[in-house]
């Protein structure tokens, strides 16, 4: 039996977690060998054949507490829709199938988001054995309680917004910080509540600019000489659009990125109500270092549970968190729904009941 492994899509810490121990479980348990494929599914389509590489207990030594991926990543890297000689997207699946069957690889693990989950789907659907592993710091796959990578960047941002605090106070200032998740607010909220935010802004329920300065106002008529305020990415006002950086030119499969709501808001902040404001945007520092011990217990049951499932003859499934058990669902229910806070959920009111205002 070979199995292969590859990351695609966004990192995150505690892949480098699976890896290992996709590769332990596959070689001490069932004396499988393991392949590592290169740059996401990128490492299985282009010219100079796969870009793959045999990985080893020695090979993965030292690699749990390591940020990012051993074995590279991209999330441009769809087959189905590839950039093409005179920039058409074409499909390139076919590449991908002949090359699998070349390296005689019977399953691949596939550590991704829903982006890498939907072409593991389709891949599954013209033959190819797929099992997969989740991950993204967004949070937002609902088959899963939990994905990795999301303890380590709630991490990052709480340390963030605690820093923050001393300086906001020194100043009498109101702190922005604008952190990532996409459509799903869960970074900002937790981060938000663990670090005793006055403001949280999520993209699950709009704002007006007037609630939001409101809230910040009797604040300061309450004794608070200073304010943070904490901004999901996907934020927007009520009736208003999410703010995007430009798409990089020629990315054909990239998703348009958000980013740059914390620095407008905090100019419409200053001129509605003269507070003095200053915008921080944390970015892939929630993205970059090593990962949070529960990211790394997360991302060796993953692994170790992906090939037991392939042992078992389980293609076609991703395994999850429900509660504290590992279980395995399809991956086509993996992707059918973002998980996103629920406006209306105990957490949001929860939030509230503290002092939280969501700018609503
Ligand atoms: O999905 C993970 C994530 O970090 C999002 O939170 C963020 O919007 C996006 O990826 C950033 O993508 P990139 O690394 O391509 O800028």
């Amino acid at each position: 039996m070979r199995v292969g492994v590859l990351t695609g899509g966004g990192d995150c810490p505690g892949l480098n977690a699976v890896i290992r121990a996709v590769v332990k479980t596959a070689t001490s348990v069932y004396g499988w060998e393991v392949l590592g494929i290169e740059t996401g599914f990128d490492g299985l389509v282009g010219r100079g054949g796969a870009r793959v590489r045999p990985l080893t207990a020695a090979n993965v030594r030292g690699i749990l507490p390591q940020g990012g991926t051993i074995l590279g990543t991209s999330n441009r890297g769809n087959p189905f829709a590839m950039p093409g000689e005179d920039g058409q997207v074409v499909d390139r699946s076919g590449e991908v199938i002949e090359r699998l069957e070349e390296l005689r690889v019977d399953a691949v693990v596939t550590i991704g988001g829903d982006g890498s989950m939907r072409i593991a789907a389709q891949l599954m659907d013209l033959g190819v054995g797929m099992v997969g592993v989740p991950k993204t710091i967004d949070n937002d796959l609902a088959a899963t309680d939990v994905t990795f990578g999301y303890d380590s960047a709630l991490h990052v941002a709480t340390e963030a917004i605690d820093r923050l605090h001393t300086t906001a106070e020194s100043h009498h200032r109101a702190m922005l910080v604008e952190v990532m998740g996409r459509n799903a607010g869960w970074i900002a909220i937790e981060a938000g509540v663990a670090g005793g935010a006055d403001v949280i802004l999520i993209p699950e329920i709009p704002y007006r600019l007037q609630e939001v300065v409101g809230a910040l106002i009797r604040r300061a008529r309450g004794g608070g000489r200073f304010s943070i305020v904490v901004v999901s990415e996907g934020a927007k006002p009520v009736g208003g659009e999410q703010v995007y950086q430009s798409a990089p030119l020629g990315s054909v499969g990239a998703s348009p990125r958000l980013g740059g709501i914390c620095n407008s808001l905090a100019q419409q902040i200053a001129d509605a109500c003269g507070a003095e404001t200053r915008a921080t945007v944390l970015g892939h520092l929630q993205r970059g270092g090593s990962p949070s011990p529960f990211d790394r217990v997360l991302g060796t049951r993953f692994g170790a549970a992906a090939v037991h499932l392939i042992a078992r003859g389980g293609l076609g499934r991703m395994v999850a968190l429900r509660g504290t058990e590992i279980v395995d669902v399809p991956i086509r229910e993996a992707i059918a729904e973002p998980k996103l806070v629920n406006p209306d959920g105990e957490l949001v009111q929860t939030a509230r009941s503290v002092g939280i205002s969501f700018g609503n």
